[in-house]
């Protein structure tokens, strides 16, 4: 990696994309670079040069640049995709399958021809589903291609722990498995308050739906504003680029590829993930009692059924 990291977001116009480029620059990551669809071009380049105006305060000097040009992700270290429909309110993330698959597919294979080293970072939804489609589109080895959705879904269950207990969220540290839909699976029994287990703090009934709460995190916030996160999805992705950027081998719960991990085979399913210069440098298998490891198996389930519909949509990435 050379000295300065380079960052490209593609979808880097709308809303998860521009706040990516948000908190990689006030982090000063690197330089980053936001593409988007040429029908996009004033709103990629106008929020990117708003954003520049705003380093000269923060007094970071990350680069900023807003674009329609693949050209220029070329040498990028690492490359998010937040491209592709967000859902309304009364949809579900699996009925953004077809629209997304096709503009997911496109700009897989804009990245393997403009950055063919990069490591891949998907955040479009259907999210598991579209990070099996990059992989395929790309022809990436496995370990470079990685779906951001276990850092949100973790950080809604714990902000909600702090929000119930009135500790401070640095000491709420927990675990969170599976697809990214509402069978995702939050571990109570991985979930502690400064090394305290959680179950001493709050009853399990009450645990219960906190779990609730954040396996529908998502749509809960679709319906206050008729379209999807993008503060707490974006942060996620970044502290995904950080562990890439600095090396820093963090583990954090990724869509990563299952070789047999978990009895998950040739899926891409949320599990606990070791994030270094490399991308995906190890996938932890940890100890999963009987009732775990059957919502692990239902939500691993629930993905092979999307990855089915996008290999029906699109024959060529079966
Ligand atoms: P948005 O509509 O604000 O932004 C999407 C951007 O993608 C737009 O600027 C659009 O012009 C661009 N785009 C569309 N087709 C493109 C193409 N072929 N090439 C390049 N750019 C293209 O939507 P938002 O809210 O930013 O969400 C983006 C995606 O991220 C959605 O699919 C959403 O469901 C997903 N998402 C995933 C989360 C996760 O945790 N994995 C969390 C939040 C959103
Ligand atoms: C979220 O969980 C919709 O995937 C998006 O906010």
């Amino acid at each position: 990696m050379a000295s300065r990291a380079k960052i490209s977001i593609i979808g880097g116009g709308g809303n998860v994309g521009a706040s990516c480029a948000l908190w990689a620059s006030v982090k000063e990551l690197g330089d980053i670079v936001a593409v988007d669809i040429p029908q996009a071009e004033g709103v990629v380049k106008g929020r990117m040069l708003d954003l520049v105006q705003a380093m000269s305060m923060e007094r970071s000097d990350s680069g900023v640049l807003g674009t329609t040009d693949y050209a220029d992700i070329a040498g990028s270290d690492v490359v998010v995709v937040t491209a592709g429909l967000p859902r309304k309110p009364g949809m579900s993330r699996d009925d953004l399958i077809k629209t997304n698959v096709a503009i997911v597919k496109s700009v897989s294979e804009n990245i393997a021809k403009h950055a063919p080293e990069a490591i891949v970072i998907i955040v479009s939804n259907p999210l598991d589903a579209m990070v099996y489609t990059a992989w395929k589109a790309t022809g990436f080895p496995t370990h470079r291609i990685i779906g951001q959705a276990g850092c949100l879904d973790v950080a809604r269950y714990k902000a909600f722990i702090a929000m119930e207990t009135g500790f401070s969220t640095e000491d709420i540290n927990a675990l969170l498995l599976g697809g990214h839909g509402d069978d995702m699976v939050p571990l109570p029994r991985y979930t502690n308050i400064a090394g305290i287990p959680v179950s001493q703090f709050i009853s399990d009934e009450r645990l219960n739906e906190i779990v609730e709460r954040a396996k529908k995190g998502g749509g809960e916030i679709v319906q206050l504003m008729g379209t999807s996160a993008y503060y707490a999805p974006a942060y996620g992705t970044i502290e995904m680029v950080e562990a890439i950027v600095k090396d820093k081998k963090r583990i954090l719960p990724c869509a990563s590829y299952c070789d047999g991990e978990f009895g998950i085979n040739g899926l891409f399913v949320g599990v606990p993930s070791v994030l270094g210069a490399k991308g995906v440098e190890k996938v932890l298998e940890i100890d999963l009692n009987d009732d775990e490891k059957a919502l692990l198996k239902a939500s691993a389930d629930h993905v092979a059924e999307l990855v089915d519909v996008v290999k029906n949509l699109e024959p060529s990435l079966a």
